[in-house]
């Protein structure tokens, strides 16, 4: 007999789009400027930052290791000439920005100052529009913090992961607790309105008991949101990883891990949002999750729904009206392609009838937990139990397993067990096969 986690942990997207990124197909800047140029809706606008001056062990992002900083001005640069490219989207109003990495806070004041400024004069970045940054509390200054309120930066998010020394010294990322709280304390003075946590759990020699330590430091700075992401294991792509095999924790501890974290953020009050994201009751997350207004997009989850990101800078994604698109993910060629004026997209994607169809549903399991089959009839014109027919074949196994209920009724709920295999259930709406590389459910 196998247990449920060995039935359904499977490799899994974590559908930030549907198609997942993988499935997207060679493509150039043409399609991106066709979708803007027929696309009116306000922004939001992401700008990536690859730089870092170290690399974190357990890291699976889009990063650039370089301990001098003289790539960053020229960086910037490119990201200007890039934004030139973008014309048809140049005045449109921007209701939300944010900058990932890497760490965006490699760059110093004057640089973040010079993008900024490039940015909020080709688009309308409005006073209350939503600004946040990722910040790794171990390179992020005072000064640098005092400049990003004083341009109006207002969310913050910093990456932990664990606070366990013997974890910290594990992954090559040495952090305090004291030097954390302290910058979280002094953004809230000068006026942050919210700040998020990311945590990982699956990281080498966690055990249930330290990181519930490690939740109880977290508690103490009292985050808006807490993520807490699966660790993402893909030796095959990020060598580094590699490193820490020896001591990562088996699948049915790392479940207890996440147990662990569901148990003690709701007991201390914080709210389930999904997948990995928790927070306060009174975070406009919680309160969109409460009144059925929560959205699935590549920042996670959101509550702009009608906003069109255009993402900036290497390996970023675009989603503009039915488009997807994706930047160069090498530096070389990304520089090379905005040298020769050329917008720097290497691959998209346009949706279907049939993936806008399985999107929405796909993210209504994984924003709402729950299915409501005729509002996708309605939506749609569709019949859904004969356009999910062979779909619908499925469920009665997660049905038995305690995974679902209702599939055969018009709402499909998914029950407490079914929420750690989301991203599985989800799966089965998904008209392509995982990618190779896909990181497991758990
Ligand atoms: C792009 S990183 C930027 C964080 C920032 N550079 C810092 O060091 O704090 C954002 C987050 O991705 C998460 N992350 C990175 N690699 C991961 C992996 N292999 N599996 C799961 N989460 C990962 C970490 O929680 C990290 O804080």
């Amino acid at each position: 007999m196998t247990t449920v986690l060995e039935r359904y942990n499977r490799p899994a997207p974590r559908y930030t789009s549907y198609p997942p990124a993988p499935h997207w197909r060679e493509a150039g800047g043409e399609l991106l400027k066709e979708a803007l140029h027929n696309s009116s809706r306000p922004l939001s606008i992401y700008v990536h930052v690859p730089f870092c001056e170290r690399l974190c062990l357990y890291c699976g992002c889009n990063v650039i290791i370089k301990k001098d900083h003289t790539l960053a001005a020229p960086y910037i640069e490119h990201l200007v000439g890039e934004m030139d490219l973008l014309k048809d989207a140049h005045g449109r109003l921007a209701t939300q920005m944010h900058w990932g990495g890497g760490t965006p806070t490699y760059l110093d004041v004057h640089q973040i100052e010079i993008l900024f400024n490039a940015i909020v004069t080709r688009f309308s970045v409005p006073q209350d529009a939503e600004i946040s940054i990722e910040i790794d509390p171990r390179v992020t200054t005072k000064q640098q913090l005092h400049a990003l309120r004083s341009l109006g930066f207002n969310r913050l998010s910093a990456g932990v992961q664990d606070f366990d020394p013997q974890v910290q010294a594990a992954v090559r990322r040495v952090q305090s607790f004291e030097m954390t709280r302290d910058l979280v304390m002094e953004a809230r003075e000068i006026g942050f309105e919210s700040v998020n946590i990311d945590l990982i759990y699956g990281l080498p020699y966690q055990n249930r008991s330290s990181f519930a330590r490690t939740l109880d430091l977290i508690r103490e700075i009292a985050p808006d949101r807490i993520a807490v992401f699966s660790y993402a294991h893909v030796p095959s792509m990020k060598k580094q990883q590699k490193a820490l095999e020896p001591h990562l924790p088996p699948e049915t501890e790392k479940l207890g891990l996440f147990l662990t974290a569901i148990e003690g953020l709701t007991a201390s009050g914080y709210e389930y949002i999904g997948l990995d994201h928790f927070a306060l009751p009174n975070d406009p997350l919680s309160l969109a999750a409460r009144n059925g207004d929560l959205h699935r997009n590549f920042q996670g989850y959101t509550t702009h729904a009608e906003t069109d990101l255009v993402g900036l800078g290497v390996s970023s994604i675009s989603h503009v009206g039915g488009t997807f698109t994706q930047n160069y993910r090498d530096l070389e060629s990304y520089n090379a392609s905005i040298r020769q004026s050329s917008t720097p997209v290497c691959r998209g994607y346009v949706m279907t009838e049939d993936d806008r169809i399985r999107g929405a549903v796909i993210e209504s399991i994984l924003c709402h937990r729950r299915l409501d089959k005729r509002l996708v009839e309605s939506r749609f014109g569709i019949v859904f139990d004969s356009y999910f027919a062979t779909e619908l074949q499925r469920l009665p196994e997660f049905e038995r397993d305690g995974l679902v209920s209702g599939s055969r009724t018009p709402i499909l709920q998914v029950t407490p067990l079914g929420r750690l295999y989301i991203r599985t259930i989800a799966q089965v709406f998904d008209a392509f096969q995982p990618a190779a590389v896909a990181s497991r459910a758990v």
